[in-house]
């Protein structure tokens, strides 16, 4: 939520940025800004409601005239979005503009503290807060801006990265991270930071990942320093990005959700490589050996995550409970956090997140940790917040997922914990090695599976028609259709705004049946598992309601084929690997439902792709 980018250098700092917040709009765009540190004495900041885009127009006949500069877009949290709530905020004598992404949540009592100090605020946000709080400390102290920031954050409560910039000082950013992602990037002769390495990857490789607690002093022509909040300097880490230009571009496609749908087939295969070998025989996902004893021994597995992630958190119950014979809890990471959960050292605490930023999962293995659980993570982003606050894990390797709907990382997500569950039953042997190569040997055909199932793209094109303007939808399914039908229903919402809900498709009977009609389209996840004859009296019972039906079924199926009103083929898999192969088709169907709306899919309402805030 937010995204910030700043950048001292040579080259031209307002195109930079712009660039940058583009990239970076996935994490809001409720209003964007920016303010430019001009080497003659000027700190210009200029910021508007709405996109980007807005903010470029509002530009046009400015003075953009800068050697360094900071950057913003924003997803609101304190503040309604508009134009004065949009940062940078500047402190009360214009001196300083600072970008933020995070919560202060004891804003109220500096705010009201300065106020006695005879601080104005002119914005409802929290961050005009922090700016105002360095520029008095600043003052008091007659410090550098390094000092005041360092003072300032020893007495914020709340998450943050932030950035800074001082109209007297344009060779100088100060930046500081707390629970909020910040990176900085560094090239020949310049520098760049931001939420993530995205703004500057076409720039650089080199990224240095700032840590909880730290401040990076960002100067012209010095090397990069990094200090503790006490002063303390610490050893500036530099990692090479793997990233690369064209994983952040459309490569054509109208929008980035379309290409990454498109995308499955390859970047499952990346998820995949090097995890099941010898044709099947082996599968080993990296973590569950070098901690044989926490996988053997561990007496119940308990899953945190959310939303998307959420759902394949829920297949990876019903994967691993299957195959390793394990209890296995699955907890929204927002409620686990508050439910003075029972955790003992014999738990194992997986998390799974994409972004591997989002805050309540955060604070859910913090938790665990804290109670003597081992904790596992699962996440797509290398580097970020997650990977590091976990004991073990591994990554999904499915590349920068910019759609704000989760699609291949939902696939990457599901097909890492099928290699995991897998792995873990071969330690416990609750599989045979037979077993295990021969959904091995399924496992490595799905991208070729997905591929076929792309084919389908022109018929649920036409399909998406008829089913623009339903105003309600039912997603229903059983086993491992059930996270499907709930994973369908929640893309449909999140970009098309119709109202869907994903139930499991036996529980209807007991209420949800009430509202079939002919004006309720039902959609009915439906492989030929050992479910099938069961789900198949569900349809009958929604079709003799007058429901419209459209049905995922394996190709060849006669039974539903006579009683949906639309059927989706594809291809048969071993009941456990469906998943993968069902929700694509739901994906393509939310999509050109909600194109056929008229709608943003990249950037759905209300929404941002990383969730940073509670
Ligand atoms: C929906 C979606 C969200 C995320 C959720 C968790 O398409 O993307 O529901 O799944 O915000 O995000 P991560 O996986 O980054 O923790």
């Amino acid at each position: 939520m937010c995204g910030i980018v700043g950048y001292i250098g040579n080259g031209n700092v307002y195109d930079i940025l712009i660039k940058g917040l583009h990239r970076l709009e996935y994490r809001g765009y409720d209003s964007a800004g920016i303010a430019l540190v001009n080497p003659n004495g000027r700190l210009n900041v200029y910021k508007t409601k709405g996109k980007v885009e807005n903010l470029e127009a509002f530009c046009q006949d400015k003075d953009l005239e800068a050697c360094a500069g900071i950057a913003h877009t924003r997803w609101a949290t304190h503040g309604e979005p508009s134009d004065c709530n949009a940062h940078p905020h500047f402190s009360e004598d214009r001196n300083l503009a600072l970008v933020h992404n995070g919560t202060i949540e004891n804003y109220k009592v500096l705010k009201d503290a300065l106020s006695q100090h005879g601080c104005t605020f002119h914005s409802e946000t929290d961050t005009e807060v922090l700016v105002q709080l360095i520029e008095y400390i600043k003052t008091k102290n007659s410090c550098s801006l390094v000092d005041a920031v360092r003072e300032a954050l020893k007495q914020v409560v709340g998450a943050y990265a932030i950035a800074v910039v001082e109209k007297d000082n344009p060779d100088q950013i100060v930046a500081a991270r707390m629970s909020s992602p910040l990176v900085v990037g560094i090239g020949q002769n310049e520098f760049f930071l931001a939420s993530d390495a995205t703004p500057f990857v076409e720039y650089t490789k080199e990224a240095v990942y700032i840590k909880d607690g730290e401040v990076a002093i960002i100067e012209r022509g010095k090397p990069l320093k990094v200090v503790s909040l006490e002063n303390k300097e610490s050893k500036v880490d530099v990692k090479t990005l793997e990233m690369s230009i064209s994983q952040l571009e459309k490569g054509g496609y109208p929008h980035f959700m379309l290409k990454e749908i498109f995308e499955q087939p390859h970047t499952l295969h990346d998820c995949i490589r090097g995890r099941v070998v010898d044709g099947g025989h082996r599968v080993m996902v990296n973590g569950v050996n070098d901690n044989k004893d926490k996988f053997k021994e561990c007496k119940r597995i308990i899953i945190v995550a959310c939303g998307t992630s959420w759902h394949a958190a829920l297949l990876g119950k019903y994967l691993i409970q299957d195959m390793c014979r394990i209890p296995v809890e699955v907890e929204y990471a927002s409620e686990f956090r508050y439910s003075n959960p029972v955790i003992t050292k014999d738990d194992i605490v997986i998390a799974i997140s994409q972004s591997g930023e989002t805050a309540d999962t955060l604070a859910a293995i913090k938790i665990a940790r804290g109670m003597g659980a081992f904790v596992y993570g699962i996440s797509n982003v290398v580097g970020s917040s997650i990977p590091r606050e976990t004991m073990s894990g591994t990554y999904i390797h499915v590349g920068p997922e910019i759609g704000v709907a989760s699609t291949k990382a939902f696939t990457g997500q599901v097909m890492v914990l099928t290699m995991l569950a897998l792995s873990i039953a071969n330690l416990r042997g609750t599989m045979t090695p037979e077993q295990i190569e021969e959904l091995g040997s399924h496992i490595l055909q799905i991208p070729d599976k997905v591929e076929q199932v792309l084919k389908l793209n022109n018929r649920i094109e036409r399909l998406s028609l008829i089913y623009t303007y339903a105003r309600n939808f039912l997603y229903l399914g059983r086993g491992y259709s059930y996270p499907v039908a709930l994973e369908g229903a929640l893309k449909l919402k999140e970009i098309s705004y119709i109202h869907a809900e994903g139930y499991p498709a036996a529980e209807m009977k007991h209420g949800p049946i009430a509202l079939i009609d002919a004006e309720m389209p039902s959609v009915i996840i439906a492989p030929n598992d050992h479910l099938y004859e069961k789900i198949v009296s569900n349809v009958q019972q929604v079709k003799a309601r007058g429901g419209n039906i459209i049905a995922i079924v394996t190709e060849g199926d006669t039974v539903i084929k006579n009683i949906a009103d639309h059927v989706l083929e594809v291809p048969e898999m071993p009941e456990c690997l469906t998943p993968i192969i069902t929700s694509v088709p739901l994906q393509l169907l939310s999509y050109y439902i909600a194109i056929n709306k008229g709608k943003n899919v990249d950037m759905p309402r209300n929404l941002a792709k990383s969730v940073t805030v509670e």
